[in-house]
């Protein structure tokens, strides 16, 4: 493995889904900061009004003038023709033209915000997983059978977690269980593949479309109660200060790989 610099994340491919908003669009804006010239990112989600505008907010950046390339991939990852659209991009791109692939596993939804007991449907069910749990899964298999482990390139995964993942959440079962089966499966991922570097981070309460859903649509009195409070009570994280610690995290890479990192930890 070559020597870490610090200061960037090298001429870097990467790789975010929902990039179109909310955590996935400040983690573009932020990583296109800190690659090389010549990086390309590619940005995936289903909106392409919202991708098409991100591409052109970073083309006029300075590190889209500073030759960072921005590509986006229009795609449902709900579906397996979905994954297979992004994994269709990637394989045009060449690996000796990167020193650093980085997947961000961030696209993500609540799902339906009910009690466990009311999940009688396998088909709500597996929809929703198929998209919070076998997306992630077969994206980052798929990313790194295209980049295998090459001499020169390093290869790091992301996954975009949430306390949820370690904590029952009263109506959210859903979401939790998603969360917390992608945790493993990226655990098991590290432990396989110590030449990987993989990282869960959950970035808190995030002031996004998803925290309105949450405090809107939570069927549980309480836990709607306490995200209405935190909302009011402006306790809520902007994108970019948490996204700066996820982003410390990769320039350090000192972190255990398959380890879940949680914003207030930092
Ligand atoms: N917000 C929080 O408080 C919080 C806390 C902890 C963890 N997280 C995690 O952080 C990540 C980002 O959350 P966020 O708050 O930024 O959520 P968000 O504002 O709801 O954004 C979700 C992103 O996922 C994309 N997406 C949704 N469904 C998709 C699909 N079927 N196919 C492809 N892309 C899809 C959306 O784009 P399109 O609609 O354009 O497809 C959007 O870019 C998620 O994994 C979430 O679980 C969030």
């Amino acid at each position: 493995m070559q020597a870490l610099d610090a200061k960037d994340l090298g001429r870097a491919l990467c790789i975010i889904t929902g990039a179109s908003r909310g955590f996935g669009r400040t983690t573009a804006i932020q990583i296109s900061e800190l690659v090389k010239p010549k990086s390309v990112l590619v940005l995936a989600a289903r909106n392409v009004e919202d991708l098409r505008m991100l591409q052109a907010d970073l083309a006029a950046s300075k590190a889209g003038k500073a030759g960072v390339v921005f590509e986006y991939v229009v795609a449902d990852l709900g579906v397996k023709e979905g994954v297979e659209c992004v994994v269709k991009a990637i394989k045009l791109k060449s690996s000796e033209d990167f020193d650093h692939l980085i997947l961000v596993n961030n696209a993500g939804s609540l799902g339906a915000l009910r009690y466990a007991r009311t999940f009688t449907d396998m088909s709500e069910v597996d929809s929703y997983m198929s998209f919070n749990l076998s997306s992630p899964i077969c994206l980052t298999a798929c990313v790194l059978e295209a980049f295998p482990r090459r001499e020169g390139l390093r290869r790091t995964v992301v996954n975009v977690s949430s306390l949820c993942g370690l904590e029952p959440f009263l109506s959210w079962g859903l979401y939790c269980s998603g969360k917390a089966a992608r945790d493993m499966m990226f655990r098991v991922l590290a432990k396989e593949d110590p030449d990987i570097r993989v990282l869960s981070y959950s970035p808190g309460p995030l002031d996004t479309g998803m925290q309105e859903e949450a405090r809107t649509l939570t069927a549980d009195n309480s836990l709607r109660n306490t995200f209405t409070d935190m909302f009011t009570k402006g306790q809520l994280l902007t994108c970019e200060a948490s996204c700066a610690k996820l982003m410390m995290l990769l320039l350090k890479d000192e972190y255990t790989s398959g380890a879940h990192i949680d914003f207030y930890e930092i």
